[in-house]
């Protein structure tokens, strides 16, 4: 068979031609970066966590109405998703202080926030992916006000969706991070969630323990990454549950 044609390389995933025109292959690697790749390890198993647990978390949007660029997942590390123009942001919602929001204005980790709060990245490695605010968005042209408005609501669409899809397995969803695609249709453009949801771009927390069950183990050298996210995708039912040693049954 003919070796697909790269398109991208990403720091935890490789985006391949599609088969069809208007689609592209999305590839899991098992490869783990923070603080702008300051800090990299291969972690085995992870690429294969993500695949599922976004393949979950977007089949989950996509049977609410909130349009993803995912159809359907290919194997272990692949999945098939609708090709598209991502728009050069990172879109951030914060339900608790954490992480950047906590450093930058000095409140307590883990202090429920007013009301959700969304921030946007200009994602630019080179830069350090840095805040902006939708004045920077508008006058460079990254995108439209109309945009915006789709941009906010698709966001917090994904937040309730998540939230509570985390809540009812004893997770807190901190916050989380996720990218827009513009996705053509003839004339039209239409606004799809992209690239992946997984522990890798959310703050997920323990609501018993307070345990971090994401990249902040890593990030923090908090413990195993795997087991972390291993145990968000058991209580999701993504994987199944694990029992141990494994007995032989008897089948009637
Ligand atoms: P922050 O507190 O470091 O700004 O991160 C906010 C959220 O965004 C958190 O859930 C982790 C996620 N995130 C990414 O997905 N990619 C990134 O490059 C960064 C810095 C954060």
């Amino acid at each position: 068979m003919a070796r697909r044609k790269k398109i991208y390389e990403g720091k935890a995933k490789i985006l391949y031609e599609g088969p069809e025109p208007g689609t592209i292959v999305q590839y899991f690697k098992d490869d783990a970066t923070a603080f702008n790749a300051q800090k990299k390890a291969t972690i085995e198993g992870k690429g294969v966590l993500n695949n599922r647990l976004s393949e979950f978390f977007m089949t989950g949007l996509n049977n609410i109405g909130v349009p993803t660029h995912f159809i359907r997942r290919l194997n272990m590390r692949e999945q098939l998703c609708r090709s598209c123009e991502i728009i050069p942001l990172e879109i951030i919602v914060r339900n608790f202080a954490a992480g950047s929001l906590s450093k930058r204005l000095g409140v307590e980790e883990g202090a429920q926030l007013p009301r959700p709060i969304v921030e946007y990245c200009y994602k630019d490695d080179a830069l350090g992916d840095p805040l902006v605010s939708e004045e920077h968005i508008a006058a460079f042209g990254w995108a439209s006000q109309q945009d915006m408005d789709d941009i906010v609501h698709l966001a917090l669409r994904v937040n309730d969706f998540l939230s509570g899809v985390m809540m009812a397995v004893g997770i807190k969803l901190v916050d989380f991070k996720i990218e827009i695609g513009r996705v053509y249709e003839g004339d039209f453009q239409r606004l799809v969630v992209a690239d992946e949801i997984s522990p890798d771009s959310c703050r997920l927390w323990d609501i018993e323990t307070g345990a971090h069950l994401d990249k902040d183990v890593f990030r923090r050298d908090l413990g195993s990454l795997t087991d972390a996210y291993t145990e968000v995708a058991r209580r999701l039912g993504v994987i199944p549950q694990t029992t141990g040693v494994s007995k032989p049954t008897l089948i009637n």
